[in-house]
């Protein structure tokens, strides 16, 4: 059984109405509701392909027919196998996804624990670079700003900046503990400071509570507009993420015609000024 890395570009994928339908079929009913409550197209879309891609993972690597699938959450709101399903299983991976920007991602390990997380790199929307890093001072150790802070123009801070904290949430998401924990306690270092897009870094080092833990290997990889596979993962496309499919539910256009009105994502919000 080896690892599993698959990447969805969610960002591009403008579902027609037969993919819609179908993939709402696919998914569990409280999770179809899930989705199909948020307000933004992006959101429904990269919470879809979530439970697309685990329900794949589960039905082609641990062998579990699609439609006895049955996916809950721990109290913390990781998803989770349901215990009885797992009972009868020989083969079983931990897993985990990540959905920003234009990504949806998955990593799954049999026997391990695993957490992963995706972020592009952005400038912040509503602050300059300088103000979002003294609000998010304390989620990062000293070592950590000194060395997002060296990393040289305000791009590379802030490419330094979302590498540490993918680092960070990748942990906490393996864990499962959620937002509280204390981030103060995890202090990364990296051994390399320049990521490529062609290549996997797995030399940074994670210290918890003052103490180099070699348990756990990081495993980071970037993608660009020019190139943009991330190292390591296998990009598929919607129908891959339905080929193992078996609808759970009826059709429902009701479904398609709410999805269809809703704008991609939030426009940024303009002042008017008179004169
Ligand atoms: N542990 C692991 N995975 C979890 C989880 C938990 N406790 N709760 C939810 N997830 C999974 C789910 O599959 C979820 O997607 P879904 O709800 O569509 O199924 C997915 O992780 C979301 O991950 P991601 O897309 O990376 O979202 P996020 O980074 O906004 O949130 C959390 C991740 C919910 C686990 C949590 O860590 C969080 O809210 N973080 C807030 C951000 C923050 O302050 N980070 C500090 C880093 S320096
Ligand atoms: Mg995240």
């Amino acid at each position: 059984m080896e690892s599993v890395r698959w990447a969805f570009r969610c960002g591009s994928w403008s579902p027609s109405c037969s993919e819609w339908l179908l993939a709402a079929r696919c998914v569990q009913r409280e999770e179809k509701d899930r989705i199909g409550q948020f307000v933004f197209a992006k959101d429904s879309k990269s919470a879809m392909a979530g439970r697309l891609l685990i329900r794949k993972l589960i039905t082609e690597k641990m062998n579990i027919p699609w439609n006895e699938i049955h996916l809950e959450r721990t109290p913390k709101g990781k998803p989770v196998l349901a215990k009885p399903v797992l009972h009868n299983i020989s083969q079983k991976y931990n897993f985990n996804i990540s959905h920003q920007g234009d990504y949806v991602v998955l990593a799954a390990e049999p026997g391990l624990q695993v957490g992963v997380d995706v972020m592009k790199t952005s400038r912040p929307g509503s602050s300059t670079t300088v103000d979002f890093f003294k609000i998010m001072k304390r989620q990062f150790t000293d070592h950590e700003w000194k060395v997002i802070k060296s990393a040289g123009s305000e791009l590379k801070q802030l490419e330094m900046f979302y590498r540490h904290w993918t680092l960070k949430e990748s942990f906490i998401k393996a864990i499962g503990t959620g937002v509280g924990f204390n981030l103060q306690r995890i202090e990364f270092h990296l051994s390399t400071k320049q990521m490529n897009v062609e290549e996997e870094k797995k030399d940074t080092k994670l210290l918890l509570d003052g103490e180099q833990e070699d348990n756990w290997v990081f495993e980071e990889s970037c993608s660009a507009f020019s190139d943009p596979n991330p190292a390591r993962f296998i990009t598929l496309n919607f129908n891959d993420l339905v080929t193992s499919a078996i609808p759970l539910t009826e059709e429902d256009y009701e479904y398609w015609e709410h999805f269809q009105k809703k704008a991609e994502s939030p426009s940024r919000q303009h002042t008017l000024v008179r004169d």
